[in-house]
């Protein structure tokens, strides 16, 4: 155990997605122990008052702290224990156990992963033979052109349903860095080369969510300006990611990264639509693809990504992640 450095184990995990990138999970190393921790600051009321993406995206970064430590040939073991000490926003949840591993196929997928929501390549056959082999125990994929045109729409209709919501607007800015010179904009939050935005369309956006959503919204000009239908139709597939009704979120979460990295292990890169899993109506759109039992988690559409399309990833530094 002498070799583990939790700042490279930490910045390794923290590679892992989460909901508007709010990067919720601290971490604290015992002799043999990691727990895991919470910042409360880090929750989206308006967004997420469930709290689902939040547990979501705790199982994420657990997987990527056991991800992490199969590169050690070390594993994370679950010890039950439910831990509750609190220091200001920063809650303790969860503790888990170092324990001898071995090297997780997916690992070496971790550190290429990232959010891709600009266009995708022209789609060919070999780009849906591609998204197809994904399809599993936890993933449909749906390819058929009219079938993504129709989840398309819909998604933009469940979107639109969120962004009326003033609060929820104004929690989704918050977490925008649209100015390069934000000093958050390499930290957390979504930065608009992330969300493949140009710098006049960082600042539109900044304009359409802000004050000028209501003037835009009576005209019906706010729905075509906040659409992403016509990146979706481009998509080689959407995967509609689903399990268990009865698992709770935070093991969804973990299973959500794993599904995710083998996107990538397929050559494939995608984003997260979660307007369609969080809406009733959403939802009912694609329940008759989402097997009897299971509830649709999240949904991506996924596709080529153009060479030269990645960017550098905002994260919080390791060293601020450890309590
Ligand atoms: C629970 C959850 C919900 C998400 N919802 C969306 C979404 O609706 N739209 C989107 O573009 N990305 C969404 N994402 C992706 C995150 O914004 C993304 O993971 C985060 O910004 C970190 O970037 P990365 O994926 O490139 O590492 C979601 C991620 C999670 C875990």
């Amino acid at each position: 155990m002498n070799s583990i450095d939790p700042i490279a184990l930490v910045a390794e995990a923290a590679l892992a997605p989460s909901v508007h990138n709010v990067q919720p999970a601290r971490w604290r190393f015992g002799g043999s122990t990691v727990d895991l921790w919470e910042d409360l600051a880090r929750r989206l009321p308006a967004g997420d008052p469930e709290r689902r993406d939040a547990e979501l995206s705790l199982g994420a970064a657990v997987e990527g702290m056991a991800l992490a430590l199969s590169a050690r040939d070390l594993a994370l073991e679950e010890t039950g224990e439910v831990l509750a000490e609190r220091m200001g926003d920063l809650i303790a949840r969860r503790r888990f156990r170092i324990v001898p591993g071995a090297r997780d196929p997916l690992q070496p997928h971790v550190r290429a992963r990232q959010s891709h929501r600009g266009g995708f390549e022209p789609v060919t056959g070999r780009d849906r033979e591609a998204a197809l082999t994904l399809a599993g125990e936890d993933c449909t994929v749906v390819v058929d052109p009219q079938r993504i045109g129709s989840i398309a729409q819909q998604v933009d209709r469940s979107g639109h349903r969120f962004f009326r919501d003033p609060a929820f607007r104004a929690e989704l800015r918050s977490w925008m860095r649209l100015r390069r010179d934000d000093p958050r904009w390499s930290r957390d939050g979504l930065n608009a080369e992330a969300m493949a935005m140009t710098r006049v369309e960082a600042l539109g956006a900044g304009l359409v969510l802000g004050p000028l959503f209501r003037p835009l919204d009576a005209v019906g000009l706010a729905a075509p300006l906040t659409a992403e239908a016509a990146v979706i139709r481009g998509s080689a597939g959407i995967l509609l990611f689903h399990r268990a009704a009865d698992e709770p979120r935070f093991d969804s979460g973990r299973a959500f990264y794993r599904a995710w990295l083998r996107l990538e292990a397929a050559g494939l890169r995608g984003a997260v639509m979660a307007a369609l899993a969080d809406d009733r109506e959403g939802a009912a759109r694609v329940a008759e693809l989402v097997p009897a039992g299971r509830t649709l988690v999240s949904a991506l559409r996924i596709g080529r990504a153009p060479a030269g399309s990645g960017y550098r990833r905002a994260r919080i530094k390791p060293r601020e992640l450890l309590v």
